[in-house]
């Protein structure tokens, strides 16, 4: 059996800088024909200068493939002159809370202070991007930060907000109360729930923010992946650190997938009978929502198994050193 993709998107994804940005950039680039780049590097992504200089960065470690990187902006307070020199250069603004995942010290206190930006956003057409985690316990960070969404989606109901990396039942159901909520969701969190990551011996490489939740949690996800609701996209969220930081106390959040995306997606909608939604949740969906063109790529899929290699240099994938029953066999542009 073999699936064909054409142009999948990777609307949540991390690449670093340096030595990182050249290991991770073409493992995703090799598969997708674009991907949404996060801006949470230290020091953050939030001038236009820093912006060009770390496009033309994503460019270099990604050239020789057909691949479009769209960038974002890190949040913060912007006046109505830097947001009008960004926005032709970027998809959307990326809002942390402060202190609520990797690198996001310098993000914002108190969300819905910020008035001010997301009026401006709203008028110049700027989506807005968002984890969305409060600091109240863990398990529960997302689903009383949907009031916050709530909040925005009426207060801005032109400003089109995407709820990133969503994991709860409840981030689900505002899809269809909001017409201008969308969300991604990772591949890891439609397959694995708390359980895979402290239930036994702990496994540091699938620990990430938000944490992955409860059996009914990844159901309500898998559920709406699988017959690609109109407002959900696939957003990897893939999240290199090396090694020494994730098998570490102190364990750096993130889960590396990018080289598995597609194969593992592959395995999970055949498995759900699903495959023939695939296409629609790894690009169409993406495109419609965001009004965006990648190049024109076609990834043939088939059912041969790929081994998940121990690491890629520094950086341990996801399920290392276990198998896929699907491989990606050709990308041709
Ligand atoms: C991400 C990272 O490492 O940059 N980590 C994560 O656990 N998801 C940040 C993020 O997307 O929240
Ligand atoms: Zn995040
Ligand atoms: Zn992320």
């Amino acid at each position: 059996m073999e699936i064909t993709l054409h142009s999948p998107l990777d609307m949540h994804l991390h690449v670093r800088q340096d030595a990182m940005l050249d290991l991770v950039a073409p493992l995703t680039a090799q598969h997708f024909a674009g991907a949404v780049i996060m801006p949470n590097l230290l020091p953050p992504v939030d001038t236009v200068e820093r912006l060009h200089w770390y496009t033309s960065e994503v460019r270099r470690a990604t050239s020789g493939y057909a691949f479009e990187p769209f960038m974002t902006l890190f949040f913060r307070d912007y006046s109505h002159e830097e947001l009008l020199a960004a926005r032709d250069h970027i998809i959307g603004i990326k809002l942390y809370p402060a202190g609520a995942t990797t690198n996001s010290d310098a993000g914002v206190r108190e969300v819905l202070a910020m008035d001010h930006v997301f009026g401006m956003m709203q008028e110049l057409g700027i989506p807005l991007l968002v984890h969305g985690e409060t600091h109240g316990f863990v398990m529960d960070r997302e689903a009383e930060f949907c009031e916050v969404y709530r909040e925005l989606a009426t207060r801005y109901p032109r400003l089109r907000i995407t709820m990133e990396h969503i994991t709860t039942a409840k981030a689900v159901s505002l899809l269809d109360e909001f017409e201008n909520l969308r969300a991604t969701v990772t591949p890891h969190h439609l397959i694995i729930t708390l359980d895979d990551v402290a239930g036994g011996l702990l496994n540091p490489h699938l620990f990430c923010k938000p944490i992955a939740k409860r059996p009914e949690d990844r159901q309500a996800l898998l559920e709406a992946s699988l017959k690609a609701h109109p407002k959900l996209m696939l957003g990897s969220d893939s999240a290199p650190h090396p090694r020494h930081a994730k098998e570490a106390p102190g364990c750096a959040a993130g889960v590396f997938t990018a080289p598995i995306i597609l194969p593992m997606l592959a395995e999970l909608f055949v498995r759900h009978g699903a495959e023939q939604n695939l296409q629609a949740f790894v690009s169409d969906n993406a495109r419609r929502l965001y009004g965006v063109n990648p190049p024109a790529t076609t990834v043939r899929l088939a059912n041969d198994p790929m081994q998940i290699p121990a690491s890629y240099g520094q950086v341990v994938p996801m399920w290392a050193g276990r198998s896929l029953s699907w491989s990606v066999k050709e990308v041709t542009c």
